[in-house]
């Protein structure tokens, strides 16, 4: 009933019933043979293996056989047989196809195997047809399943938090902004600036650059939260490992402190990479073997082995006696590059790291006060192949501290007055951290663009599809 008249592949391919009749449908990946006999390799994305129809070439219409090109979607009704040939243990021979929609060779963009992932980007519309955009888009399904059922089984509670925001949560001054004022005839206030109480919310707003704030909220009073949903970031990064448009899990949980959260992180982590190691065997050992030989020994690594826990002023030590040639500097105060996390999780270290600690003028301004006065409860996770993954930290739950670091880096308290009363009310010790979603898809997939784990990528110039 709920099977759209067929049964999936994944399931033809597991079944040990061969003699049964069978409907499929999907997309055919090939179709080779000879004057008796064609051979049609079949997907329908439930599983990165396709199902082969054998087809009697005398038992159908020439023109029907001729029209069943690579890209066109057909129905085959069959018998479900054991396999003479060696690449798969059953097959379907066919008693009748039909034909949904051909896909003219002359004209299909993917009529070959083998393309370059850059070219697959400009087809994005088209690329969740290849075997490695199928393989992709199942192990991100398999992890944001995962993701909700860690939380779920651990009594943490999923919170919406909203996209459109009048707030600045990271102070990176990056967004995008939202508004329905006319761009040609913007209307103007006294001082000659954007009349904003005019605008759709009464003020300027954005798109939220992290769900972080309101979760804040959420976990003083439901003491373990979670958001998990898209973020947009406005920066100019034409990196392997920026998007416009991403998406964050951001668990905010009472009662822990930095040491809590680190091992929150590192257990979250270790779950997902073993989640992903124990479903999504077929589609990991496809992209094994086609980009990234070591991919499963990587994943293998991560989930068997303690993660380093290092201060940042230690970390920059390191860094400075490496003897390495950075592109750009190393020092105290500074933060650091991708290449200098990179350095000290795969050459020094040779495992995940979390380095915490950092100095307070280039991390956020909610974050705990060290009794140094000059370093905060940060943490950042580091990861081979991918820098930073995650970024988090304990939170100033001091109205009076808090108060002095808004003033400090410059946020209207008429912007934040409602994230300040938490403080004012039933505060209580509390971290959190933002896991980026694709970064963590980047890891366990061994793909090496960023725009490649997401459907549909946003980068600079880029909102085609
Ligand atoms: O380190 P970030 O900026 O931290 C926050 O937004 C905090 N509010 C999180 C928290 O404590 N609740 O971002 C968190 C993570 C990064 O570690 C990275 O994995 C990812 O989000 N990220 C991006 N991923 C893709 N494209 C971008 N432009 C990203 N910027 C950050
Ligand atoms: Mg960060």
């Amino acid at each position: 009933m709920l099977s759209g008249g067929r049964t999936k592949i994944s399931d033809l391919l597991a079944s040990t019933a061969p003699g049964t009749d069978v409907v499929v449908k999907g997309w055919v990946r090939t179709k080779r043979g000879n004057k008796n006999v064609a051979f049609i390799a079949m997907n329908d994305g439930s599983t990165i293996h396709n199902i082969q129809i054998v087809a009697d070439v005398a038992a159908f219409d020439e023109q029907l056989l001729k029209s069943i090109t690579t890209g066109s979607c057909v129905k085959v009704t069959g018998k479900l047989v054991e396999s003479m040939g060696s690449g798969q243990p059953v097959e379907v021979q066919a008693k009748a196809i039909e034909l949904y929609g051909g896909a003219d060779p002359d004209t299909y963009p993917l009529q070959k195997k083998g393309h370059s992932m850059e070219f697959l980007r400009e087809i994005a519309y088209l690329r969740p047809r290849t075997n490695t955009f199928g393989a992709v888009l199942r192990i991100r399904h398999a992890m944001a399943y995962a993701i909700h059922k860690y939380f779920n089984d651990r009594g943490f509670y999923y919170l919406h938090t909203p996209l459109i925001t009048g707030s600045d949560a990271e102070g990176a001054g990056a967004m995008f902004q939202v508004t329905t004022l006319d761009l040609n005839d913007v209307p103007r206030n006294e001082a000659g600036g954007v009349d904003y109480t005019q605008d759709f919310f009464g003020k300027s707003c954005n798109l939220t650059v992290s769900g972080q704030l309101e979760g804040e909220l959420g976990a003083l009073a439901l003491s373990q939260i979670y958001t998990f949903g898209p973020t947009f970031r406005a920066e100019n990064s034409n990196t392997p490992r920026h998007l416009a448009e991403f998406w964050m899990i951001e668990p905010e949980v009472a009662f822990f402190e930095l040491e809590d959260d680190m091992a929150l992180a590192e257990d979250f982590l270790k779950y997902l990479i073993r989640y992903a190691l124990d479903n999504c065997a077929d589609d990991l050992a496809f992209l094994a073997k086609m980009f990234d030989g070591e991919l499963l020994d990587r994943l293998n690594f991560v989930v068997n082995n303690d993660f380093v826990r290092l201060d940042y002023s230690e970390g920059i030590d390191i860094l400075m006696k490496s003897g390495e040639k950075f592109e750009y500097p190393v020092g105290w105060g500074l933060d650091l590059q991708s290449e200098h996390e990179r350095y000290l999780v795969e050459k020094h270290f040779k495992k995940p790291v979390i380095l915490i600690n950092y100095p307070k003028e280039i991390k956020a301004f909610y974050m705990k006060l060290n009794d140094d006065g000059k370093t905060v409860r940060a943490m950042d996770v580091l990861f081979p192949k991918i820098g930073e993954i995650i970024g988090g930290s304990q939170r100033e739950e001091d109205l009076g501290k808090l108060r002095k670091r808004v003033e400090e880096v410059g946020i209207p308290e008429k912007d934040i007055w409602w994230y300040l009363d938490t403080r004012r009310w039933g505060s209580a010790p509390h971290s959190g951290f933002g896991l980026g979603f694709e970064r963590l898809l980047l890891f366990v997939t061994g793909m090496t663009n960023i725009r490649d784990v997401i459907p549909f990528p946003r980068t600079p110039k880029n909102a085609e599809f």
